[in-house]
């Protein structure tokens, strides 16, 4: 396979589930168009796809169906794009600017910001129950889902973040472990479930699973130091979102901890042990290899 049919995959995997997300919330608007309203802009029109993709790109790896897959890509998209509406909220990030656009609550105001967080993170329970996976494996992804976006993942990451901003200037600022259990947490959780939904979705083996859950965890946390890195030397323009935002609120991030090279450098390894991770699975890895390339170089 090309780059470029690579690519090709990629976008019809991101049309595949915005095309999900946009029906999705068209079937149940009736209710309350103007909190559709909100949940659109929260979730179409921008955006990488990037949890999406890991559930497509895991589940064809190891022969799912792609049908099967659509569902569960598309909740964990709108888990995803609840935590930002809410983590953008003036009593979190406070921030104005997202995927280019003025933030949920800039545009929707501080309650329907809310709301909609509330609506996205039920729907995407909702939408997961509707894929035609047999039931067992329905169960399985929905306990995942659940366990990674809650109390055990990613909202226990955003506490442990937003506990440790007014703290950064204290006498025991985190050291390095604490600040990988965060970034696991609030950002590698999600990572590593999109990975485990495309490999339910395929009914995979247990060694094949142990290493595609090490790929996964490195690239979580590559993910969160790249977006680290952005907020410090990111062009505003490519990124979409306010730039400086974490040095100004005092924010745990690797940059802050281990300087900009140790960063990189440390990028870097993570890099190695997902290729490392990868040559070990038995299949056509390379779009997850191009995946993991993109996580880590990007530039938005
Ligand atoms: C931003 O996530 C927040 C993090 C968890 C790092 P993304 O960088 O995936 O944001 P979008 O979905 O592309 O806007
Ligand atoms: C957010 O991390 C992680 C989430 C769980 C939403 P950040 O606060 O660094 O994400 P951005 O930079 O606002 O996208
Ligand atoms: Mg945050
Ligand atoms: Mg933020
Ligand atoms: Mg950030």
């Amino acid at each position: 396979m090309t780059l470029a049919e690579l690519d090709a995959i990629r976008q019809g995997w991101i049309e595949r589930c915005n095309r999900f997300i946009a029906a999705a919330i068209e079937r149940r608007e009736r209710q309350a168009p103007s909190l559709a309203d909100a949940m659109r802009h929260a979730t179409l029109d921008g955006g990488k796809r990037m949890r999406p993709l890991l559930v497509y790109a895991a589940g064809t790896t190891l022969g799912a169906d792609p049908a099967t897959l659509d569902a569960p890509a598309a909740a964990i998209e709108l888990v995803h794009a609840y935590s930002l509406v809410h983590d953008d909220l003036p009593a979190m990030d406070n921030d104005a600017l997202r995927r280019g656009k003025p933030t949920v609550h800039v545009a929707f105001g501080e309650a329907n910001a809310i709301l909609a967080g509330d609506a996205l993170l039920m729907l995407a329970f909702e939408v997961l129950t509707e894929s035609p996976s047999p039931p067992a494996t329905l169960l399985a992804m929905v306990k995942d889902l659940a366990q990674a976006s809650g109390m055990q993942g990613m909202v226990a990451g955003q506490a442990i973040d937003l506990a440790a901003v007014g703290q950064a200037a204290a006498a025991q600022p985190m050291d390095a472990e604490q600040l990988r259990r965060m970034h696991g947490a609030k950002t590698g959780a999600l990572i590593r479930c999109a990975v485990r939904l495309g490999a339910l979705a395929a009914d995979t083996d247990e060694g094949t699973q142990e290493q595609l859950d090490a790929f996964a965890s490195a690239l979580g946390l590559a993910f969160q130091i790249r977006d680290d890195i952005l907020d410090v030397e990111g062009d505003p323009q490519l990124i979409g979102k306010t730039v400086g935002k974490d040095a100004a609120n005092h924010k745990p991030t690797y940059p802050a901890l281990l300087g900009m090279d140790a960063s990189h450098q440390l990028l870097e390894q993570l890099v190695q042990q997902m290729h490392h991770a990868l040559d070990r699975i038995p299949a056509d890895t390379r779009m997850l290899g191009e995946l993991a390339r993109f996580s880590t170089r990007r530039s938005h």
